[in-house]
Parts: C-alpha cells; structure tokens; sequence
C-alpha cells in the first residue's frame, strides 16, 4: 500500500510532560507511515523518556543539546531537520507555547523551532487551569496568527488527578492532522492577500439598509485556504454570522463605500486583492438620520445611486497586483463575466448562476466558472465552497510562479 506520508520530512518535536508517552506511539505510526522523522526534544522532556527511546524508533539521531560548532555531524541532521517538511510539536507544554509564542530560545526544541521555516503543527498538552489561562490563551492565538495549526486537547484524566480538557489529542488524531496538512500545498508561503467578503448594507436610515444575502462563506473559504498554504492574509468583511478566522487579520465594514476606503488603504501592501464581497450597486442618496415615519398609506420615493465601484478604482490606481473578481449573474453567465473582466481590468473572474438552486449564496457548495485573461474559460462541477477556494488558489499558484513580476 502507498502511505500518503512516503518521502515526507518530518520532525517531531517533544516537550516535557507525561504525555511524551504518545509521542513515542506518533513517532512509531510516523514511521510506519513511510515518513523520515527526526526528533528533537525540549530540555524536560528528556525527564520523561530517554531519546535513546526516540533514537531507537526513528532510526535518526535526536537532537536535544543545542548546537555545539565542534560537531559538524550533528550539524548536519540539524539542517536536515530544518529543511523537513513539517514541525509538529507533541505535546507542547505551557511553557513550550510561550516559548515558540514569543520566539525564545533556550534548548533544543524552541531553537529549531525558530529556525524552521515550513509549517507547523502544535498538540498542546497541559492540566486544564494552565489551558485557560488568559496567558496560554494568548500565545495560541498568536501562534494561530502566524498560520500554525492546532491540534485542540481533549476532555480526559490529567496527569494532576482531575479530569478536565488538556490532555494530548490521540495519536491517530495528531498522525490525521499531519496528512492533512502535507495534502495541502505550501505555495502561497509570505504572499500578501487581501480578501473581501459579504455583503454590504446601504443605509437609508439608522435601523433599515438594503443588502444582499451573501453569507461570507465564500470569502472566508478562500481567506482560510490562503492561510493555510501560508500566506499572510488580510480579510475584509461586510457584516456576516461567521466568526473571524484565526491566523489573518479581519476588518469589519458595513457599507460599500467604508469597504472602499479599507481596500484602497490596503492596496499598496497587496499582491493579491481577491473581491469576492457582494458589494451593493446602490445606496440611498441620502441616509436619513432619524427613523423614516410612515406616513399613513403614502408611498415613500427613496433616490438610489450607484455606490462607488471598488474594483475599477482599484483598476487606476494598482501597481502590479493580481486581481480577481467574483461575478454572481443570473443570466448570460459567460459572456456577463468577461464584460467585467474587461470593464474592471481583472487578472481572473470567478462567476457564478446565483439564479439555480443549491448554489451561490448562502450554500455551503457552489458551481463557478473561471476566467482569465488570456480567454481561458474553466468550469468547475459542484463543489464544496472550500474546494473552490483551493482551486482557485491553485490557478492563483500557478500564474504567480509563471509571472514573478506580480505583486512586485
Ligand atoms: O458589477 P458586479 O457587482 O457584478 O461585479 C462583481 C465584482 O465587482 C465582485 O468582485 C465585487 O466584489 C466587485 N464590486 C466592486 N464594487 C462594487 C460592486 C462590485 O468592487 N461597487
């Protein structure tokens, strides 16, 4: 059978507790797997098990003394291990976290792990107290911020006696998140992206907007997936029920024209602007400032204009970013597309029938089409939102490494 971890590069980092125990059953699944593991281990966690043990089951020295010039041999694993293609980190300690959270080093695991540029994953592992701490707390969501991956602890008997939620993940469920993360591309590493999502609310008075039902969930998928091929994303948000997504930065807005000023004050730093917010066409001339009253059965005249239109302003003032567009169109889907692709001077359109059913807004699944440039019309079949988000990102990929002038 063909492991899906065969020729992967792995080191396994080790922090003290009792749950070193499981790290030797994740290193042993590893290597079952195919996988090349490399240990290296905090200073207390050598309390716990010997690295003979670790040694024995990798079959690679383990580096757990940090570096000394006079031994090129461990130099050289040390490059190797640094070279891997995943850091994941089992259990990870309080004191760990805060470690690798704030960039010290003082043995062996936090200085790999400062000088390891690929992706990591953290199982963290503490007794329950420590796991809520405001303190812990923090430097997750840190770490979450710069693309690391959790694995979250579980409900079980801690080592203290009591039971409570901070007890490693199993090792199945570490050695699933490790394929996981391998499956997935690490192309977009340090790209800049902005992304808009949602819809806009254009107010005709303190409490009434016209809007659309965008849901966000289209946005936030290809926000997510971009992170989690390591790019450095920037969300922009019309007002969802979804919840910021940890690891990018999210700015909220309500209207098309406060959605305006956050892209435009953001472009400058952007390689990849990618507009999938339903921005509304149309705002009320004026926003009232009390509540509009009814006035008995009268009709009431609200003069709508058109809102400022984000991408062709972006058009005049980009200096080399890759832009993309979504189209949501409800007839002529193709021909609808690639007017705007024109009109709004974009590197790629995604566009979509919101007038079928089970796609578009909404939906957890969409049909899209893609179109770029250079006349390439691609459709894809019914997808997970999620999916798309990947796929797209894929052409994204794949047009930066053809052209590395973009976003220059
Ligand atoms: O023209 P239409 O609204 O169909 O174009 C859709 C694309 O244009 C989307 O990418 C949307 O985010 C963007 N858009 C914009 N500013 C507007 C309206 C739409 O940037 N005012």
């Amino acid at each position: 059978m063909t492991s899906s971890l065969k020729g992967k590069k792995i080191v396994l980092g080790v922090s003290g507790g009792i749950a070193c125990y499981k790290a030797v059953e994740l290193l042993r699944l590893l290597v079952k797997e195919g996988a090349r593991v490399f240990v290296v281990m905090s200073r207390n966690a050598k309390k716990f098990v010997t690295p003979l043990t670790f040694e024995a089951l990798s079959r690679n020295p383990v580096y757990h003394k940090v570096f000394d010039s006079a031994d090129s041999a461990s130099m050289e694993h040390i490059r190797a291990a640094e070279a891997a293609d995943l850091l994941v980190v089992a259990p990870a300690t309080a004191g760990t976290l805060g470690k690798m959270a704030h960039g010290l080093t003082d043995d062996a695991l936090s200085t790999l792990f400062v000088a390891f540029r690929g992706p990591v994953l953290v199982a963290p592992a503490m007794n329950d107290g420590m796991y809520d701490n405001p303190a812990v707390r923090a430097n997750i969501e840190t770490m979450q911020s710069r693309g690391i991956g959790f694995i979250d602890p579980e409900v079980g008997s801690l080592a203290c006696g009591v039971v409570g939620l901070g007890r490693l993940a199993e090792p199945e469920k570490i050695l699933a998140a490790v394929r996981d993360r391998l499956a997935r591309a690490w192309d977009l590493a340090g790209r800049q992206f902005l992304i808009t999502a949602g819809p806009t609310r254009e107010f005709l008075d303190p409490v009434r907007y016209i809007s659309n039902p965008s849901s966000g969930k289209m946005g936030y998928a290809v926000a997510e997936a971009a992170r989690d091929r390591g790019a450095q994303v920037t969300l922009i948000s019309g007002p969802t029920p979804l919840k910021p997504p940890p690891g990018m930065r999210v700015f909220a807005c309500k209207t098309a024209q406060e959605m305006r000023t956050l892209v435009l004050d953001h472009l400058a730093s952007t390689e990849i602007l990618v507009m999938t917010a339903a921005v509304g066409d149309f705002a009320p001339e004026q926003v009232q400032k009390e509540k509009i009253k009814k006035q008995g059965d009268e009709p009431i005249q609200i003069r709508l204009l058109p809102t400022p239109d984000i991408l062709r302003e972006v058009a005049k003032s980009k200096t080399g970013q890759f832009v993309v567009g979504f189209a949501a169109e409800t007839e002529n889907l193709v021909e609808s597309a690639r007017e705007k692709l024109l009109k709004k001077d974009l590197d790629m359109i995604v566009a979509n029938d919101v007038s079928a059913p089970g796609i578009g807004f909404q939906s957890d699944t969409n049909q899209v089409t893609f179109l770029d440039r250079s006349g390439t019309v691609e459709q894809l079949p019914l997808l997970s939102k999620r999916e798309i988000a990947h796929r797209l990102l894929d052409r994204i990929a794949a047009k930066l490494s053809s052209n590395p002038q973009t976003g220059s």
